[in-house]
């Protein structure tokens, strides 16, 4: 077998779904000539209710899947995995993993009113990491979070704009609305899908706040670090896995990157 350049290697990014091609936007924007693969584990989404155990077990499998196929980084593209997984990730494997957690400490730095919102799966909102950070940076702020389960699997089977989707929407934002929140954090990866909806319900005064980019810049930062940039002219190439078929992987990916994309089957 051919050995690839090290620079030249994919990097790797996993989610429980369509969320995590939101990172791969981002990465795309800031780390053009890279090579990506990109892993969603459509079969067993949502996450966000599972158990910690599983959600650790179903991640490590998607980072043996992409270091079979020697990526030179990971990136957690889900806040959910995040939360119950890095850890246990980080201990195990040697790349660099970058992961994702909700933008508290920038929301904070961003309010006026001193009272966030931070929208999350119910593992993410419950989760210990959500619970540091809050207890790290929000001092005399107030931090409230909502768990939004049902939101996840609307957005993964493309009912966007439906009913159903504001509806639920509404029912979680209006108490963070009645509570003076000025801003509101994005927790989940897949919320960015659905950030219009959010805005017109909340209004324009209120900032939302996602990770995206942030996550890229920081895998920007590890990768030149570790002298891992692709310096290639040309952009680089994506290939897409998943644990089950969806139409609404392939149109999702066609939207952000504007590339058509046929995702092959992982179990
Ligand atoms: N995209 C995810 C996150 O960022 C996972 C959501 C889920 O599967 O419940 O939390």
């Amino acid at each position: 077998m051919v050995k690839v350049n090290e620079a030249e290697r994919a990097i790797g990014l996993f989610d429980s779904g369509v969320g995590g091609l939101t990172v791969l936007d981002c990465v795309q924007q800031i780390l053009p000539a890279e090579n990506l693969i990109y892993v969603a584990d459509t079969a067993h989404a949502p996450y966000g209710d599972k158990s910690v155990d599983y959600i650790c077990e179903r991640s490590q499998h998607m980072c043996d899947l992409l270091i079979d196929r020697e990526v030179k980084a990971i990136v957690i593209a889900c806040n959910t995995a995040t939360a119950a997984a890095a850890s246990v990730l980080r201990e195990q494997y040697e790349l660099p993993i970058i992961a994702m957690e909700p933008g508290v400490k920038p929301a904070l730095a961003i309010s006026k009113s001193g009272v966030i919102g931070v929208l999350a799966t119910a593992e993410t909102a419950h989760s210990k990491q959500l619970d540091d950070l809050v207890s790290r940076y929000a001092g005399e702020k107030q931090v409230l979070i909502q768990a939004c389960p049902g939101l996840v699997e609307l957005i993964e089977a493309g009912e966007t704009d439906g009913n159903k989707t504001q509806k639920l929407l509404q029912r979680y934002l209006q108490p963070l609305l009645d509570a003076g929140v000025d801003t509101l954090v994005l927790g989940c990866s897949h919320y960015p899908l659905i950030h219009q909806q959010i805005q017109s319900l909340v209004g324009e005064k209120i900032e939302l706040v996602e990770t995206g980019a942030p996550v890229a810049r920081e895998l920007q930062r590890r990768l030149s670090k570790n002298n891992l940039l692709n310096s290639a002219s040309d952009s680089g190439k994506v290939q897409v896995f998943s644990s089950a078929p969806s139409t609404q992987l392939e149109l999702i990916f066609e939207q952000i990157t504007g590339a058509k994309v046929l995702a092959e089957r992982f179990e």
